[in-house]
């Protein structure tokens, strides 16, 4: 799908609105993710580079939602190719193979933002740009706000893992 298709996509609501991110959409994310980080009392399990966002921007592969310039969620996808080389990924799907399934996460709404559908605008503008194909992700078994986000995005627990010392369970659509 083309960047005009998915901005035809795109939803607004009072205070945001979702679409493909851009370079310059990358300090922002950059932002929010330090802010979720567990070292700042946050919940992601990973933390990705400068890098990293700006090639899954040229991949078409991050959305964000933005409220004025500001960066106030988002949400990153791949195939399972792209990642396969992460030992928390290959423990992900020895544990339930999905080989149909791309791969959903990490998604991340700033703190002020939360509880007002930022994620589930995110997920689904994602699903429609994916043109609906099986979907899959990980989350802490302790993160109980994001297990009942992805629920109420449509999306059921069907297994658990264990990398290092965490619990994780994994979600499927
Ligand atoms: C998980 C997260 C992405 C949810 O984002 P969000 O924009 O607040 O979610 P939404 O507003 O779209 O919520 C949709 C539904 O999910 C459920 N939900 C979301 N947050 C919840 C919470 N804290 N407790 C219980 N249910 C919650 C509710 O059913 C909610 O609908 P409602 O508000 O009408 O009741 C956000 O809390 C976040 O960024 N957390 C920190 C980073 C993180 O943990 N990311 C996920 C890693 S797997």
């Amino acid at each position: 799908m083309t960047t005009d298709a998915i901005h035809s996509q795109t939803t607004a609501t009072a205070d945001f609105s979702v679409g493909l991110a851009s370079i310059e959409d990358i300090d922002g994310i950059l932002a929010v993710q330090e802010a979720n980080q567990p070292e700042h009392g946050g919940r992601l399990s990973a933390r990705f580079t400068r890098e990293w966002f700006a090639q899954a921007v040229q991949n078409q592969w991050l959305l964000v939602a933005r409220s004025g310039t500001a960066v106030v969620g988002y949400v990153a996808f791949t195939s399972q190719q792209a990642q396969s080389q992460i030992p928390l990924i290959q423990a992900m799907l020895s544990a339930y193979p999905n080989p149909a399934a791309y791969l959903h996460g990490p998604i991340c709404v700033a703190q002020d933002f939360r509880r007002r559908g930022v994620a589930s605008a995110l997920f689904s503008a994602q699903r429609a740009h994916r043109q609906q194909a099986p979907v899959m992700s990980f989350i802490r078994e302790d993160n109980q706000p994001s297990r009942q986000a992805h629920i109420a995005m449509g999306l059921r627990e069907v297994e658990m893992f264990t990398f290092g010392s965490t619990r994780f369970v994994i979600v499927t659509g």
